[in-house]
């Protein structure tokens, strides 16, 4: 099923200089980017963005990395985007991460771990929403 969901280089990656490389691994996988826009995320604007975690012992500390630079936001769309998007960014954790993973590859910590990747398809449409929706981040034009 042809499926769309959210994708974010976080600060991290952003400053390695590896946009490139993450875009290529998205091509290769059969993912095409159909939005993308770079963003300066607020302090609101990140702790909207991760609301539901915010009684999570690392919300501060997750808040505080997001707003530490530019974060790149894009939408892939394709054949289940959302579980393939998953697989190519390798667990949360780096230390965890498979090897050839993106996090395994450009993930320093659990903190800085390089990208996020909505995982169902109700947040896939919300987060999608949040950063390209009619009155979102990233407004076209
Ligand atoms: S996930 O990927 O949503 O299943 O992972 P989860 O464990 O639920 O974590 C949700 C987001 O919080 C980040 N996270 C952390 N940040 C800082 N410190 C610690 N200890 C930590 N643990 C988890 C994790 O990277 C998820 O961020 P996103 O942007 O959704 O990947």
């Amino acid at each position: 099923m042809t499926e769309r969901t959210l994708s974010i280089i976080k600060p991290d990656a952003v400053a390695k200089n590896v946009i490139g490389e993450i875009y290529s691994r998205f091509e290769k996988a059969g993912l095409q980017i159909v939005a993308a826009r770079m963003v300066q995320l607020s302090r609101a604007d990140a702790e909207g963005f991760y609301a539901v975690h915010k009684e999570r012992p690392f919300f501060n500390d997750l808040v505080e990395f997001m707003i530490s630079g530019p974060v790149m936001v894009q939408v892939l769309e394709g054949e289940g985007a959302i579980a393939k998007n998953r697989d190519l960014m390798g667990a949360t954790n780096p230390k965890d991460a498979a090897p050839g993973t993106i996090r395994a590859d450009f993930a320093d910590s659990i903190d800085a771990n390089a990208v996020h990747g909505s995982d169902a398809p109700e947040t896939a449409k919300v987060e999608i929403d949040y950063f390209f929706g009619e009155s979102g981040l990233c407004p076209r034009g």
